[in-house]
């Protein structure tokens, strides 16, 4: 055979390492970790096997476990004493997040990214307060007639509370502001509060573009967040569409954003790439409960092998153009990468 390009030269053994394009290390990884006010001890997540809602009182050594693989930045979500129908408790000085953040902070290095949203606040789970006529009579969001203009989350009054909780975050430590509401204006309006009460060097990543997902299902359960009306498509974006994604993310850049996110990571490596080649900033990607959910469920079936899969679609996000990803395999990752 007369072949002149034979590409699998580049594959033997000592080669490939010299030639391959994407490296994967725990710096480029968060992991997430859920913080909960209603309990003294750990709750395994039974929908994400390996993951548990923490007492406040044992979030330090939560994060301490995070640490030993490698993983050097957590993202917190918290499960509130109580919830209402504003969320006040999103922004409570001694709020689960800010309580938890202000121990983190005296006790580890970690680098704390808190996701700044009221979808566990809320008692109607929807991610800010409801607007006027559907306060106590959330049937209507989908239940009335087709003339009637669609009403959900009050975007402008979800602004307000943003900005506080944010503030209320960084004060207590934090070292990233991750909003995840898809409200319109909500980069612009965190990034005025943090600067206006003196935090111009806290960054905020935005979930710019956080599609409406069948994906966070798990999520739902492990933070208990789930609307308990309608869903969210009044805000969260149509996976249909990726140009709007640009627009989105145009937006968010305008307003500040200093780091891009891609919500979920696998189904969406267009958006990922589209945004990679489109912008400089740094892009993350949230591989998201869901994800690591059904790899879990195969692989419990003896059909695939976990750690495999797992490294491959952290690598496929990477390769698809993520600076850093966040993701519930982040500790098993780390540890199984070589030193
Ligand atoms: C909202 C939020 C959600 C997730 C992260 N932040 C849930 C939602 O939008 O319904 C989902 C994360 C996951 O599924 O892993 N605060």
């Amino acid at each position: 055979m007369d072949l002149t390009h034979r590409p699998r030269r580049l594959r033997q053994d000592r080669v490939r390492g010299l030639v391959s394009e994407t490296s994967l290390e725990p710096a480029d990884l968060i992991a997430p970790v859920f913080v909960d006010a209603t309990t003294e001890e750990r709750v395994p997540i039974e929908t994400m096997p390996g993951h548990e809602r923490v007492p406040l009182r044992e979030v330090v050594d939560r994060v301490e476990e995070v640490r030993e693989t490698g993983v050097e930045a957590i993202m917190l979500f918290g499960i509130p004493e109580s919830k209402d129908p504003d969320g006040t408790r999103a922004w409570a000085e001694d709020g689960v997040i800010q309580e938890a953040t202000r121990r983190i902070t005296a006790e580890t290095d970690t680098y704390v990214v808190t996701d700044v949203c009221l979808c566990e606040y809320t008692d109607h789970g929807h991610c800010g307060p409801l607007e006027e006529p559907l306060r106590g009579d959330g049937e209507r969001v989908d239940g009335g007639p087709a003339c009637e203009p669609t009403l959900t989350v009050d975007n402008d009054a979800t602004l307000e509370a943003l900005d506080r909780i944010a503030v209320s975050h960084a004060e207590a430590g934090a070292d990233m502001i991750a909003p995840s509401g898809m409200m319109d204006g909500m980069v612009g309006a965190i990034r005025e509060g943090l600067d206006r009460e003196g935090f111009e060097h806290v960054p905020i990543m935005s979930y710019a573009a956080k599609y409406q997902s069948a994906f966070y299902g798990p999520f739902r359960d492990a933070a208990d967040g789930a609307p308990a009306f309608g869903n969210r498509r009044h805000y969260q974006m149509d996976p249909a569409n990726a140009r709007e994604a640009m627009r989105e993310v145009r937006l968010d850049v305008e307003q500040g954003a200093d780091v891009l996110m891609v919500k979920p990571a696998l189904p969406y490596l267009d958006i990922v790439s589209d945004i990679r080649r489109e912008f400089d900033h740094p892009v993350a990607a949230y591989n998201v409960s869901g994800e690591y959910a059904m790899l879990h469920a195969a692989a419990e079936k003896g059909w695939l092998d976990l750690e495999e899969v797992a490294l491959e679609s952290l690598l496929s996000i990477k390769r698809a153009g993520a600076d850093l990803i966040l993701t519930y395999f982040a500790e098993d990752v780390a540890e199984s990468l070589p030193a």
